[in-house]
């Protein structure tokens, strides 16, 4: 989507920025991890794959994705202060969040990984997940309760980084041992309708983060 190509995002632990060419390197280092390939259920791409994913992530309407950088120690973590873009420049990439949007529906699916573990349980995953939905519902024609996520049933610690973001489990499905997990959901029966209950002010039911003071133009080529 090209909704966020000059579009970053401060957060107090990281930064979330638009993913370009100069970020295919690492990203396609990292997806030589066999353990991450699983929990995120990708398949193993070729550096040339990997470009044209980026290419497509930047450009399809139905997918939007940020790549997540850690905030710095020196750089002050405080609230109201947006990095500049140099600032931003600075700052370590260490994992990625996204959304698309299946065939057919509304739904948003989205997924986070934070994939260099020494920047893990620091609350980045928790924080940029925040402001990423929050983003998506002031930016899209989406209501958080569009939000699902396929998580695999053994990967706890994703789990409960959904269910402390307010995702409730709406069914495991057994043969790929996967538990689909909905914003808002709360338990009960499952109605496919209950997801389309949209009231006008609906972006505003999710609470987690603000963007006042935290939005900055990326600056550099749009299309890299
Ligand atoms: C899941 C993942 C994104 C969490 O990232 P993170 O930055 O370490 O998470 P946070 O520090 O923000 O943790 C937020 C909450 O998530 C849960 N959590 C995170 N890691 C956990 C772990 N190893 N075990 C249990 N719960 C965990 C906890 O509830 C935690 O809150 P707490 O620290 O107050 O207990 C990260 O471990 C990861 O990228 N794993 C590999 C890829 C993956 O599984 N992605 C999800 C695919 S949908």
């Amino acid at each position: 989507m090209r909704l966020n190509k000059h579009t970053y995002i401060c957060g107090d632990t990281c930064v979330l920025v638009p993913y370009r060419k100069e970020h295919v390197p690492t990203y396609h280092e990292w997806m030589k991890s066999p353990e991450l390939l699983e929990l995120t259920a990708s398949e193993p791409l070729s550096l040339e794959e990997e470009y044209e994913m980026q290419q497509k992530w930047q450009t399809d309407e139905d997918k939007l994705t940020f790549i997540i950088l850690a905030r710095p120690d020196d750089l002050p973590a405080d609230s109201n202060l947006l990095l500049t873009w140099k600032e931003v420049q600075r700052c370590k990439m260490v994992g990625d969040v996204n959304l698309f949007k299946p065939e057919g529906g509304d739904d948003a699916e989205c997924e986070i990984m934070i994939a260099e573990p020494g920047f893990r349980r620091k609350g980045i995953a928790m924080e940029a997940l925040g402001l990423f939905i929050t983003y998506a519902v002031h930016h899209l024609p989406l209501s958080p309760r569009h939000f699902i996520a396929r998580i695999g049933t053994a990967n706890q610690a994703s789990i409960s980084l959904f269910e402390r973001l307010g995702f409730g489990k709406v069914k495991v499905v057994e043969v790929w041992s996967e538990a689909e997990m909905r914003w808002g959901w709360t338990g009960g029966e499952y109605d496919d309708a209950w997801a389309d209950i949209h009231h006008p002010d609906e972006a505003d039911a999710w609470p987690k983060s603000r963007l006042e003071g935290r939005l900055g133009h990326a600056d550099g080529d749009a299309d890299g």
